[in-house]
């Protein structure tokens, strides 16, 4: 298969689209594919996990670094930069396999052609670093200055975050430091330089950067070469300190970017053996999913032990770098299947941030835990009242996403749960998880409401997964995972070892009671006369109108379909799946023919607006053996970042990024759809369902700390045992 995607021709308009496609990261950072002379117009980013700002009241969102990679050349005086020069020839390039990014530009001078060309990574054996090759060739006698260091006015949508940026030079290594505007956290980059021909190196400081300028004359054809490695730490990182980074950046500057690359490339290939799933027959599909498995690799927080992904991954400040039920029910299943340690992490920064979901819940009135729909450190919830801008007012809108999006806590149960399955591992429920399914379920118990007549409990006013339809009654798939939450936690406490842990703390028995008596009443619509399960009460009676028709009454492209006013909000189009992420959760429970007359009845209402919708449909249709319908839902989401479309925009907010979820729904939709996979209990099993031309699948999963590899074909499947999953957690 062929692990580079390619950029021929340089599109201005393409400028943020690229930045998320090519996109280099490691966990820790995340570097946009961007060029190393953009300024913050086009986007670049060195975007950080888990530290955050927020400038008066502009929303909370997550660091970019100064940016360290900052280089440009001027010729014969005059700078040579994208995008302001139009270039002769432009390609980029992104090694998915390794994570690399590469650029090649040439320009027209007065004289002659000058080509520059880098190549970079974040290096992933040691998240902390990047590593940067730069040269630059004429095929005339140039006088080229070379210009390469810090730029501390970075890409911010709601900053700037740095107060104060200060920087100096020590020994060769430049150095600028950026004091958030918050809470006086400090961010800190520091780079060396080294060039493979003599040069003096002199440095030019400006209000918010620090460069070398490196003059040099130009031999006909002969390529001048600098070796960048940098090192961004901040006040987050307890142990890193100026003397590590210095120690860091010595060692890395005496090994050189060969060695780093080779280091760096070991450690994705070590990913890689447990990552990579081969497709006989379809190569554009093995592709587009690998790629999707890229991003996934890219932004897991192998380095923390109790750290979440955000909706757009490590690809800017959008959606304010918050953890959505997107990691829960979209992401997690990879890493339980590739890497347990990560898919720890993701369900200890739930785990861990349980007291700001409490504090949620006592805000609005609520007992136990309402966890936040946009998370961020502590369980700190970044939703805004209003996070939608009407196109036509430029007012801020009134959205109820992270007052009534109650789902979300059920999503945290629900990782928890299927962490502890996959891998048998019980400590994250020794470790506060079990208090976390405790407080959930209370959560819901709260919300419960039951009628003066009617034994049943509802659960009204809430938002479900699909957001065009806001303050409904009993949304189909908010009860059934307030159901599944009720069910969890009353297994749990009726299992005597946990109730043994726990009795001190709660009263077990009466918890059990009531969970068991939620669970077993709360209402769940049933499939009426045509097999239809209702999304919610009263949606059966909105108009029925085509999306095209719905899509027709908008006066503004940019527009936002839902909330009070929105197009779709009075007819029966819907965001995304819904009653079919129930079902799809659930097909237990449902005769094979009602799950399939519910995806053919929602697919045609469903717009289909958010990147988390087409995996749904895609391995509901596998559920209902139909794995033609499910091809193309599946490509939609394992390309989600490879191709063109997708909303870039939510009324008047930027929307665009890397789309995380979808490449987790792709992962899930190969291997639990296609492939059938399940191993809940600990035994591997598969029910495959080949779309057509698969011939074969190969792919790795690990299970109870044992890794398998999976061979599914026309004729059967093989699962061989492969040993001990190596692992500190387990
Ligand atoms: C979707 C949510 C999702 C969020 C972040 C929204 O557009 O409707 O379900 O969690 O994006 O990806």
């Amino acid at each position: 298969m062929n692990w580079v995607i390619q950029e021929n021709k340089f599109c201005e308009e393409q400028i943020s689209r690229m930045g998320n496609r090519m996109l280099c990261g490691n966990g820790y950072l995340g570097i946009r594919g961007t060029q190393e002379e953009y300024r913050k117009e086009q986007m670049p980013a060195i975007n950080l996990a888990g530290i955050y700002d927020q400038v008066g009241s502009g929303w909370r969102e997550p660091l970019n670094a100064p940016n360290v990679l900052y280089t440009y050349i001027a010729v014969d005086g005059k700078k040579y930069a994208l995008p302001e020069t139009e270039p002769l020839k432009h390609r980029m390039e992104l090694d998915f396999r390794h994570g690399i990014f590469s650029r090649e530009t040439s320009f027209r001078t007065d004289r002659g052609i000058v080509t520059v060309r880098s190549e970079r990574f974040a290096c992933k054996d040691e998240v902390h670093r990047i590593a940067m090759r730069y040269s630059v060739t004429a095929d005339f006698h140039a006088e080229i200055e070379l210009y390469t260091g810090i730029d501390g006015d970075v890409w911010d949508i709601h900053g700037p975050h740095y107060d104060t940026l200060v920087s100096c030079e020590e020994q060769g290594v430049i150095r600028m430091q950026g004091v958030t505007h918050e809470k006086g956290d400090t961010v800190d980059v520091l780079e060396t330089v080294a060039a493979d021909f003599p040069c003096e190196q002199h440095l030019v400081t400006g209000e918010k950067e620090i460069l070398r300028r490196i003059a040099f004359v130009t031999e006909i054809g002969r390529s001048y070469c600098i070796e960048k490695t940098a090192v961004v730490f901040t006040s987050k990182d307890r142990d890193w300190d100026l003397q590590r980074a210095h120690g860091t950046l010595r060692e890395a500057k005496a090994a050189g970017y060969d060695a780093l690359k080779e280091m760096h490339c070991r450690k994705w290939e070590e990913k890689w053996a447990v990552s990579e799933v081969e497709i006989d027959g379809d190569e554009e599909a093995m592709k587009s999913l690998n790629y999707s498995i890229y991003h996934l690799l890219s932004i897991a927080p192998t380095h923390a032990a109790n750290m979440s992904i955000p909706a757009r991954g490590l690809s800017g400040q959008t959606y304010k770098g918050a953890v959505f039920w997107d990691t829960e029910m979209f992401m997690l299943d990879f890493f339980l299947f590739t890497d347990p340690d990560v898919a720890r992490s993701l369900m200890k920064y739930r785990v861990d941030t349980l007291g700001g979901a409490m504090e949620k819940a006592v805000f609005y009135g609520y007992e136990g835990a309402f966890y936040a729909w946009e998370s961020q450190e502590g369980g700190f919830d970044a939703c805004s009242d209003y996070n939608v801008t009407d196109v036509f007012t430029g007012r801020p809108q009134r959205t109820y996403f992270k007052d009534k999006q109650y789902h979300i806590s059920a999503a945290v149960v629900y990782g928890i749960m299927r962490y502890t399955q996959i891998t048998g591992d019980q400590s994250l429920l020794q470790e506060g998880g079990l208090k976390t399914v405790i407080e959930c379920a209370n959560f819901y118990y709260s919300l419960l409401l039951k009628r003066a007549v009617g034994d049943c409990y509802e659960i009204w006013d809430v938002i479900g997964p699909d957001e065009y339809h806001e303050r409904v009654n009993n949304n189909a798939y908010t009860n059934r995972m307030a159901k599944f939450v009720f069910q969890s936690a009353a297994e749990l406490l009726k299992n005597p070892e946990w109730k043994a842990r726990i009795e001190q703390e709660y009263p077990v028995d009466e918890l059990v009671r009531r969970f068991e008596d939620a669970a077993a009443h709360i209402y769940l619509p049933k499939p009426d006369k045509d097999g239809i399960i209702e999304q919610f009460d009263g949606y059966s009676h909105l108009e029925d109108a085509s999306i095209d028709e719905v899509r027709g009454r908008l006066l503004h492209e940019k527009e936002y379909w839902g909330g009070a006013y929105g197009v779709a909000a009075e007819t029966k189009v819907i965001k995304q799946a819904d009653v079919v992420t129930m079902l799809n959760l659930f097909p237990e429970e449902y005769e094979p023919e009602i799950l399939k007359k519910n995806w053919e009845y929602y697919e045609p209402r469903t717009e289909h607006g958010s990147s988390l919708s087409s995996c749904m449909y895609a391995m509901l249709a596998c559920k209902c053996n139909m794995p033609r319908k499910a091809y193309p839902f599946f490509m939609n989401s394992a390309s989600a970042d490879l191709k063109d479309g997708g909303r870039e925009w939510a009324g008047l907010v930027y929307i665009g990024g890397t789309h995380p979820a979808a490449a987790g729904g792709a992962y899930m939709t190969a291997i639990e759809g296609f492939g059938g996979v399940s191993a809940q209990d600990g035994t591997v099993r598969t029910a495959a369902v080949l779309p057509e031309g698969w011939n074969r699948m190969k792919f790795h999963i690990c299970c109870r700390n044992i890794r398998y590899a999976v061979e599914i074909g026309r004729q059967g499947t093989n699962i061989m045992e492969e040993g001990n999953v190596h692992s500190d957690a387990l």
